[in-house]
């Protein structure tokens, strides 16, 4: 799709092409056609709760998460990550802790890159609650 741009350009410079009659309108109107561009998600390989998830959370973040952690190392009460759903709720705060940049969970780190980019696929791409 990345060549639809300078395709759209060039018609739209070379009036020309269309003859003499070619009015502003219409170039604005060849313009204004959808120019779909690629999402963060295309291309991107499917991650799920079951499929990556589940074991993710488990070795990186509920040893201090789980509702049942023997010691959660001041991991606040409510923020247990023990199902997909309770996972999901706290989409928003995973990604701006654990992703990319954001490498502040786990505290001590030590996640991979490779797993935090698989995090970034699954809780910005995978359906909601899968
Ligand atoms: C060693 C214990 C420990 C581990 C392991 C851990 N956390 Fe935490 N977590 C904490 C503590 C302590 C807090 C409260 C202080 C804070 O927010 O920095 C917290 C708070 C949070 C919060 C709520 C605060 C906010 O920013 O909204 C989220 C979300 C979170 N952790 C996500 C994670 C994720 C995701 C992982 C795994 C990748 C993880 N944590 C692993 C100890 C831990």
């Amino acid at each position: 799709m990345k060549h639809l741009v300078p395709l759209l350009l060039t018609v739209g410079l070379g009036c020309s092409s269309k003859g003499d009659t070619a009015q502003p309108a219409d170039v604005v109107d060849s313009s204004t056609e959808p120019v779909v561009s690629p999402g963060p998600c295309e291309d991107v390989p499917t991650v799920t709760y079951s499929s990556f998830g589940e074991g993710f959370m488990t070795e990186n973040c509920q040893g201090c998460h789980a509702s049942t952690a023997a010691d959660r190392y001041g991991a606040p009460e409510g923020v247990t990550f023990d199902t997909v759903k309770e996972v999901w709720l706290w989409q928003e705060r995973i990604l701006a802790r654990s992703v990319g940049d954001n490498i502040s969970m786990p505290p001590a780190g030590g996640v991979s890159k490779d797993d935090r980019t698989k995090l970034e696929w699954w809780l910005t791409c995978a359906e909601e609650g899968g």
